[in-house]
């Protein structure tokens, strides 16, 4: 039995969708366990890209079985879009894909709350994706929202849908809010919508430990990162999911006992996108050339990410959250033309170090990153395919990585193509995945 999670380390974007595809070679089930359309994971196979929204990443491997956990909230208007654009570029989505019955569903009204929610005068903008996402989890947690199982259940749907409406008519009404929405329209094309899915639809939990007693292995895929997961990140600047490796178990419904592995995805730096604390963004022009040469672009909004270096605290409270095994650098080729690379080693408040992760809301605001430069390999290593080929200061870098944040690296992408990724031989991530 080696079944892995792998999640982001940062803030989102690490490159967690190619890792997940490479590493799905290796695995019989890929399943997502959080988060929604909100996710963009960008896949280059053989040059060609494929952008992967709610569908684990898995899905472009022939014969692997692609499972949307309880976790997930789906939204069906992007999942059929996402089917059709999969299999518009030759991908077989039909009969690899199935949908938890408990996933929670998304409606147009999801959107509109959280229009409505960002814009108040009264409230700090999260920036979020505006996909529903936060309003989508507000309905499940308040055991109001409508269920895969209940959304394909012709009976039951349309006199939940209603109270749903209803539910955010009033809402609406006490903000003063008079945008008019056509529900019985929105009805009938989540109707159609929830035919067209049902198909897919079944108990993924009792699908994942049925095959993992068959002997199969499953890839748990997290989306978002560790720092905007809603228990253990920037709060309130997060996600409203728990993208940390415990949200594998809940948003599965496998049992942390079947699953023996979690590998963090970081970026040889790092990129927020949204509002929120960042330590070490750098808002001068190596901060605008990181963003340049990483073409650090959001895949869902377009939004220009933030940029600044590697956070070893940041690291450090991230593999503690998550236990990791092993660490996935990625990007390492975008640091190439550096004369020397700036790590935070450490925060300082008032110029005293400090040993926690701050959880207050300002929390942040005198945080001082205390930096140490590295030297730069000054090579192109995007054409490297061994470990061992890497430029000395380039392994120098990682090394150094690893040991401040106390796991191993396992292994190194240096470009965005499937291909451009080697492991670490010896490594603990070559172990669990053998
Ligand atoms: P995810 O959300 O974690 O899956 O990451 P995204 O797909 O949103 O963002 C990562 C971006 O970096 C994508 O455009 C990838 O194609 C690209 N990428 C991934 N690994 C590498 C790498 O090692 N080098 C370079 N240059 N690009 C990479
Ligand atoms: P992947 O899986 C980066 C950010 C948004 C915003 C906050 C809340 O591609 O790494 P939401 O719409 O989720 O309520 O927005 O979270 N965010 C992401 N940032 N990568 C993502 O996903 C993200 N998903 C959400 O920018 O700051
Ligand atoms: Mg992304």
């Amino acid at each position: 039995m080696s079944n892995l999670i792998v999640l982001g380390a940062q803030w989102g974007d690490e490159g967690k969708g190619k890792v997940v595809d490479l590493l799905s070679e290796r695995f019989d089930v890929v399943a997502r366990y959080q988060g929604g359309h909100n996710a963009g994971h960008t896949v280059y196979i053989g040059g060609r890209k494929y952008v992967l929204k709610l569908i684990p990443s898995g899905i472009l491997r022939p014969g692997k079985l692609a499972v949307i956990g309880n976790g997930v909230v789906v939204d069906p208007a992007a999942l059929l879009e996402e089917i059709t654009a999969l299999e518009a570029a030759g991908i077989k989505v039909k009969g690899q894909l199935a949908v938890s019955n408990r996933a929670h569903v998304i409606f147009p009204m999801h959107r509109m709350v959280e229009k409505m929610s960002e814009a108040r005068p009264d409230r700090v903008a999260i920036g979020t994706t505006s996909r529903g996402i936060g309003p989508c989890y507000e309905d499940k947690i308040g055991r109001r929202g409508i269920r895969m199982a209940d959304f394909i259940d012709k009976d039951a749907f349309p006199a939940l849908f209603d109270y749903l409406a209803e539910d955010k008519q009033t809402l609406a009404r006490a903000f003063d809010i008079h945008e008019k929405v056509d529900f019985d329209k929105v009805r009938a094309q989540y109707t159609e919508y929830a035919e067209r899915l049902a198909p897919l639809v079944c108990d993924t939990a009792l699908l994942l430990n049925n095959a993992i007693r068959d002997g199969k292995r499953v890839l748990f895929e997290g989306a978002q990162g560790t720092m905007l997961d809603i228990d253990h990140g920037t709060f309130p600047f997060v996600t409203s999911s728990s993208a940390t490796a415990g949200g594998a178990s809940t948003g599965t419904g496998v049992p942390p006992t079947k699953i023996s592995g979690v590998v963090g995805v970081s970026k040889a730096y790092i990129t927020r996108v949204g509002s929120g604390p960042f330590p070490t963004e750098d808002h001068g022009p190596a901060g605008d050339e990181l963003r340049k040469v990483g073409h650090e672009f959001g895949a869902v909004t377009g939004r220009p990410r933030r940029c600044g270096w590697f956070d070893v605290p940041l690291l450090h409270y991230t593999a503690t959250i998550n236990g990791f095994d092993s660490l996935v650098i990625t990007k390492l080729d975008v640091l190439d033309t550096l004369d020397e690379i700036p790590v935070c080693v450490g925060y300082r408040v008032d110029g005293k170090p400090i040993a926690e992760m701050p959880a207050t809301r300002n929390g942040f605001d005198k945080v001082e990153p205390v930096y140490e430069k590295l030297p730069g390999w000054k090579t192109s290593t995007s054409a490297v395919t061994s470990y061992e080929d890497l430029p000395p200061k380039a392994k120098d870098y990682l090394s150094y990585l690893s040991q401040r944040v106390g796991v191993e690296v396992g292994c190194v992408s240096v470009g965005p193509d499937r291909n451009q990724t080697m492991f670490v031989p010896g490594s603990r991530m070559v172990k669990l995945l053998a």
